[in-house]
């Protein structure tokens, strides 16, 4: 059977560069750490699913770099993401002595990646962190460009700091124990890349993503490959989203509202992402900016990755007036003004502000009727 050959993504940052490795067995293999910083300890951040699954083979690969090599297991979830459990990082690194020399590896999603991040840019000031992806999610996005955080119970993602991994692991072979939700949850991520940025792409998601769904190997590899290069290219031009960046945000405005209005975890991001670019989609038409087809074309799509293509209601009584709240706490937000990742033109993606009259109407069109 064919095999996706293994490939390597650089984001170039100065001194902060890094390698992107993806390829079925990467996280097992010990080639894969032989460039690390040189340390007698290093801490494995993971959950309790991501645990029984896949510890031990890192831990195995580890030992045969580093002397010591300890496991922290979080709770897992969305709902977990918060100072709470950042601490339990915390008291596993201070109760184990360990130095500012540690090194840290994020295995698992991009809950584990986010909050293993965050952990190792304060902890003693900052120490080097691997990222290790275990979901298509994190493979193609969260484990790239140092965005850590966790979140508050305002707003998603609203304490964190930029930090950069100085490598990321992509294992193909991880994703084979992904549940389906999760897989499209993750494909909800690769597709945004399409609209934003590469046509192309697009086409190519359209062509693929039944081999998608079904977890074929070279399919996923190419989509890991070409999403990694693209958020590169986005990274290496914008590390700290003073401008150009904020296009990967497409549909997390309106994503970030569901999820916070429904509470951290009932749907997972992906899922609440994917209904936001409909709706972003949506409003780039009536500003004048995509015409119906793109919009209907890029629903079916999302449909078709098995995601949602309407958001969920937020409130009973003043339903798009609760979404504008929520999305007032958001970090493109300027002076009060929610400012929008817009479609401009299929392909190219521009960052501003609509009327408040107008959204409304959109996410009116846009919402789950009870
Ligand atoms: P997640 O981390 O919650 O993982 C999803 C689920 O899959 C969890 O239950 C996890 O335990 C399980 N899991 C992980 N790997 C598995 C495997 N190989 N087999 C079986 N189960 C496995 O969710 P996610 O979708 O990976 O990440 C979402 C998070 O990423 C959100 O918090 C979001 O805000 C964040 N995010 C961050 C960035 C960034 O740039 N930092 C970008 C996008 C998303
Ligand atoms: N996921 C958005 C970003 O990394 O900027």
């Amino acid at each position: 059977m064919n095999s996706f050959s293994p490939k390597v993504v650089r984001i170039n940052l100065a001194e902060r560069s890094y390698d992107i490795v993806i390829a079925p067995g990467a996280m097992g293999d010990s080639t894969s750490y032989r460039d690390l910083p040189t340390a007698t300890t290093a801490v494995i951040v993971t959950n309790t699913t991501v645990a029984p699954l896949y510890a031990a083979r890192l831990r195995q690969a580890l030992l045969a770099r580093f002397t010591d090599v300890k496991v922290v297991a979080l709770p897992d979830g969305e709902q977990y993401k918060t100072w709470q459990t950042l601490n339990l990082i915390f008291d596993a690194l201070l109760g184990g002595g360990c130095d500012r020399k540690t090194v840290l590896f994020a295995l698992g999603g991009g809950v584990v990646g986010d909050m293993t991040g965050f952990a190792a840019a304060s902890y003693m000031r900052g120490v080097p962190y691997v990222q290790v992806p275990t979901t298509l999610l994190a493979q193609v996005d969260s484990s790239v460009g140092g965005k850590t955080a966790i979140n508050h119970p305002l707003g998603k993602n609203m304490i964190g700091a930029f930090y950069q991994p100085v490598k990321v692991v992509c294992d193909l072979d991880t994703l084979r124990t992904l549940p389906p939700r999760e897989l499209s949850a993750g494909l909800a991520e690769v597709i945004k890349y399409g609209p934003i940025a590469d046509l192309d792409f697009l086409v190519w998601i359209e062509a693929n993503v039944v081999a998608l769904l079904s977890s074929d190997s070279i399919a996923l590899g190419y989509a890991i490959k070409r999403s990694c290069e693209i958020k590169a290219w986005v990274v290496g031009q914008d590390e700290r989203e003073a401008g150009l960046r904020a296009i990967l945000n497409f549909g997390h405005t309106f994503g970030h509202a569901i999820e916070a209005g429904l509470g951290y975890g009932e749907w997972l991001h992906g899922e609440a992402v994917a209904a936001g670019m409909v709706m972003a989609a949506k409003l780039s038409q009536r500003l004048g900016m995509v015409d119906q087809g793109f919009v209907e074309r890029l629903a079916a799509l999302i449909r078709r990755a098995g995601l949602p293509v309407v958001g969920p209601h937020l409130s009973d009584v003043d339903n798009a007036g609760r979404y504008l709240e929520l999305m007032r706490v958001d970090k493109k937000s300027e002076g009060g003004e929610i400012k929008f990742v817009l479609i401009d033109g299929p392909g190219t993606a521009v960052v501003r502000g609509a009327p408040d009259a107008l959204v409304r109407e959109v996410i009116d069109a846009c919402c789950l009727r009870e």
